[in-house]
């Protein structure tokens, strides 16, 4: 089926739900261990078989449309570097000097056709190749070719780009992203302005990652903010272990008097777009743009902790005007998931680790949750050789109903 028509499909779905007062629901409740938001040892698994072995949302094009950009950013203990060449390939490194480990560019974005290194100068292309030695003569007869940046893979889709923290991946990037990238293409992202980067700290990486999956909450926690606007019901439309997220109520009747080859790709790409293991992308409409939020969480120090790296790409020319404009509902939404998302889930943090509850419990109306924590588990439990045919195959978890709203 070609995107169009996926993307119909999906708002097909959302329209019966409306027309019926149906939702989804998945067919148990589903209980995950409280110590497992906790635990060093396992957030430690976490780590390395999840966050190590996937690839990772690290950038938007919209920070690196131009030739010679490059943005450096750590993730899990791993300084990365990415690179655009002259030509505009993109590509990513380990952001390590390979004389004596030296961190070569500061976190950040910025331009640049070499990096030197700011120990002992040597110098490298935007291929990695090692083209500088300060006084080489003391390095004897040394193999350059053998002194390059450590080169991670890198895959730049719809407009977003994804790096897996290991030299050799197991898993095939196209058994990750299952199609799903073209979806999200549809959203196009690829030629969008970036606005603004905002960095938050937040709990245990799946406290803070349940919230994006979670509609139940909308209207209790953010009800002096967005929160009276949405309904707390959703539509999960599962592509491989991501899914989007749509509402059964709102402006899907509108499509029924319309053909559907007018549907308007505005509605058929609306909704929340999660991207496991880390990863949420919703949009709203400023005037007649779009601004989209790109959220990633990553793990932080330890169990207790997450870093979230909020970037906003827009569709509008990033005029003075409208770039004011865009900080002023930036601020808000950063308020929002400061105050009232993070602040309830550091308070989480803390109440989970009194070890005095077993479980916490989803229920089965919480279905985005379900599903990331059935492809958590099944993930923490596959070896290297088998990961491929695991995202190839998908988890039985969360099976979705359709129920009563
Ligand atoms: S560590 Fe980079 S040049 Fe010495
Ligand atoms: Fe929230």
């Amino acid at each position: 089926m070609n995107v169009r028509d996926q993307l119909v499909a999906m708002a097909e779905r959302t329209l019966v739900h409306v027309r019926a007062g149906t939702t989804d629901r998945t067919e148990s409740v589903m209980t995950v261990p409280a110590v497992n938001y906790y635990d060093p040892v396992r957030w430690q698994q976490e780590v390395e078989r999840v966050f190590r072995r996937l690839p990772l949302l690290l950038a938007t094009t919209a920070e690196l449309h131009e030739p010679h950009a490059y943005k450096a950013i750590e993730v899990c203990g791993v300084p990365v570097l990415l690179s655009r060449d002259g030509g505009g390939v993109l590509r990513a490194f380990v952001n390590m000097c390979s004389h004596r480990g030296a961190m070569l560019v500061d976190e950040g974005v910025g331009s640049a056709r070499r990096f030197s290194c700011p120990y002992h100068a040597w110098t490298y292309d935007q291929q990695g190749e090692l083209v500088g030695i300060y006084k080489r003569d003391d390095f004897g007869d040394v193999d350059t070719s053998c002194l390059g940046l450590t080169a991670l893979p890198v895959e730049e889709r719809a407009g977003l780009v994804w790096v897996t923290l290991t030299p050799n991946p197991a898993l095939k990037a196209d058994a990750f992203f299952a199609g799903y990238d073209e979806l999200l293409g549809a959203c196009g992202f690829a030629g969008m302005n970036h606005l603004a980067s905002r960095q938050l700290a937040g709990p245990n990486w799946k406290v803070a990652f349940d919230g994006y999956v979670d509609f139940y909450h909308l209207p209790i926690l953010h009800k002096d903010t967005f929160g009276p606007a949405f309904p707390s019901e959703a539509v999960f439309h599962r592509v491989g272990a991501h899914q989007r997220v749509t509402v059964p109520r709102g402006p899907w009747e509108s499509l029924e008097s319309l053909p559907q080859d007018e549907w308007p790709d505005s509605l058929l790409t609306s909704g929340v777009w999660s991207v496991f293991p880390h990863a949420s992308i919703a949009g709203f409409a400023l005037g007649e743009y779009m601004i989209y939020q790109v959220a990633r969480i990553f793990p932080g120090a330890n169990a207790d902790e997450s870093v979230t790296h909020l970037d906003f790409i827009t569709t509008a020319p990033l005029t003075d005007e409208y770039v004011a404009r865009a900080n002023k509902q930036i601020n808000f939404l950063e308020r929002v998931v400061r105050d009232e998302d993070y602040a309830t889930g550091l308070r989480i943090q803390r109440t989970l680790k009194t070890g005095t509850r077993l479980d916490v419990v989803f229920g089965r109306n919480e279905a985005g949750a379900q599903y990331v924590h059935g492809w958590l588990e099944e993930i923490l439990q596959t070896p290297d050789d088998g990961l491929t045919a695991l995202f190839q195959r998908g988890v039985a978890a969360g099976r979705l109903v359709t129920d009563r709203q």
